[in-house]
C-alpha cells in the first residue's frame, strides 16, 4: 500500500484518507471505531470512504484493531508493507484527559509505541503523525513557533502529544527514520467531531439551549479549515523529513535534529474570538444563540495562534480557508446530516 493511515473513521483521518484515495492512492486505514463519541459518525465517514473509493477504483482497505494491540498491528504491516505512515488515531479532547487518562496512555503512548516498533521494522519511508496546538501550554509567547521550548503542558493530552514528539525523535536518531510531527490548531469542517464546540453550539442553538461559552468568551483561537489541514497532512506526508546541516548541537533548535526528524505548526495563522466564530455561526444558522457565559476551565489556554512560515518554506502551503466560509459549509453539511 501507498499509504498507511490510523485513525481514518476520526474526524481528520476521514478527510486525509479521502484525499489520499481521490488522487488515486492505495490506503489502509486503521481504526478500532471506539465509542468517545457517536459512533454512527464514524461508520457513516467509513461508509463514504467505501464509495468512493469504489468510484475511483482505488485499492482501500479497513483494518478494525486497537493500535495498542501489538500484535494486531503488525499484522496489518505484514500484510499490506505501507510506503509512508500518517497518524492520526489517538485519544483526543483536553477536558476528557482529566477524567479518564488512562485511555490517552492507551492511545497516546502504547498505541504509538507499537507503530513506532512497526515503521522501523516495515522500513517505512516517512511516518507524518498528529500533534497539538496544545503543546505549547503555558507560553504566551504568540504566534507560537515550533522553535519556541513546549515543556509546560498544563494537561495530561498535551503532555502524551509532547511525548509521541519526543518519542519520534528517538526513533529518527537511533534508526534514521524520517518522522514528522504536525500540530494542528482547532480543526472544524464537515464530518467534524461532536464532542467539540461547533458541533455542540449547533446543536444546542437548533434546539432553543443556551450555549455554555468558557472564559466568559474571551479565547482567540487559530480555526484551522479540516480541508486546509488534509492538503498540508498530505504535502507534508509526502516530503520526508531529513537531517537539518545547520543544526547546531551546542543550541539546540527544538523543531529540527541532525536526525530526520522535523515539527510543523499547520494552522490559519489568523486568530479569530470566540465571539467572532459564533457570530458566523448564527449567521449561517440564519438563529441568534443564548449564551451562558462561563469562567476558564482548567487545562484550557486562552489564546492560540500559530506561526506557519516554517510550513509555508518546506511545501509552500498555508491554510487560508476564512472562518465565515468554513462554518457555513460546516452547517450545510450537518442540516444535510442530520436532516434539519
Ligand atoms: N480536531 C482537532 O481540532 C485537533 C487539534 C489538534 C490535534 N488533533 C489531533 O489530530 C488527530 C485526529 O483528531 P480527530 O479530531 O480526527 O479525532 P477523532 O477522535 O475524530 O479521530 C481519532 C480516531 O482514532 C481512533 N482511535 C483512537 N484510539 C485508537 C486505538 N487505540 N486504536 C485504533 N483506533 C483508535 C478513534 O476511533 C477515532 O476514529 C488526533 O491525534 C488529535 O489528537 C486534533
Amino acid at each position: 500500500m501507498d499509504y498507511l493511515v490510523t485513525g481514518n473513521a476520526g474526524f481528520i483521518g476521514y478527510h486525509t484518507t479521502r484525499k489520499l484515495l481521490e488522487r488515486g492512492n492505495s490506503v489502509v486505514g486503521v481504526d478500532m471505531v471506539n465509542d468517545y463519541y457517536d459512533v454512527g459518525i464514524k461508520e457513516a465517514r467509513l461508509k463514504q470512504l467505501d464509495e468512493v473509493s469504489a468510484k475511483t477504483g482505488s485499492n482501500y482497505h479497513h483494518a478494525r484493531i486497537n493500535f495498542a494491540d501489538r500484535a494486531a498491528l503488525e499484522a496489518v504491516f505484514k500484510e499490506h508493507k505501507p510506503r509512508k505512515v500518517i497518524n492520526l488515531a489517538a485519544q483526543a479532547g483536553v477536558r476528557y484527559s482529566l477524567e479518564n487518562p488512562h485511555a490517552y496512555v492507551e492511545s497516546n503512548i502504547i498505541g504509538f509505541t507499537n507503530l513506532l516498533e512497526c515503521c522501523r521494522y516495515g522500513e517505512v519511508e516517512h511516518l507524518a503523525y498528529a500533534s497539538t496546538s496544545s503543546v505549547y501550554g503555558a507560553n504566551t509567547n504568540m504566534p507560537f513557533s515550533e522553535h519556541h521550548g513546549v515543556n509546560h503542558p498544563i494537561q495530561f493530552y498535551a503532555a502524551t502529544k509532547r511525548a509521541n514528539e519526543l518519542m519520534a525523535h528517538s526513533y529518527s536518531h537511533l534508526f534514521r527514520m524520517p518522522t514528522t510531527g504536525l500540530r494542528f490548531f482547532t480543526v472544524y469542517g464537515p464530518w467534524g467531531r461532536p464532542d467539540m464546540a461547533l458541533f455542540l453550539f449547533t446543536r444546542k442553538i437548533l434546539a432553543g439551549e443556551p450555549i455554555p461559552v468558557f472564559n466568559n468568551g474571551n479565547h482567540t483561537r487559530d480555526f484551522t479549515y479540516v480541508s486546509d489541514i488534509a492538503e498540508g497532512v498530505v504535502r507534508i506526508t509526502d516530503n520526508p523529513a531529513a537531517p537539518n546541516p545547520d543544526w547546531d548541537a551546542a543550541n539546540p533548535d527544538p523543531a529540527t535534529s541532525n536526525a530526520p526528524f522535523r515539527i510543523f505548526n499547520i494552522g490559519n495563522n489568523t486568530p479569530v474570538k470566540l465571539m467572532t466564530y459564533i457570530g458566523a455561526l448564527q449567521d449561517a444558522l440564519g438563529k441568534k444563540a443564548e449564551i451562558d457565559f462561563l469562567p476558564l476551565q482548567d487545562g484550557d489556554v486562552p489564546d492560540t495562534y500559530a506561526d506557519v512560515s516554517e510550513l509555508m518554506a518546506a511545501v509552500d502551503y498555508k491554510p487560508a480557508t476564512p472562518v465565515e466560509t468554513g462554518v457555513a459549509n460546516f452547517v450545510d453539511w450537518y442540516r444535510s446530516y442530520y436532516n434539519v
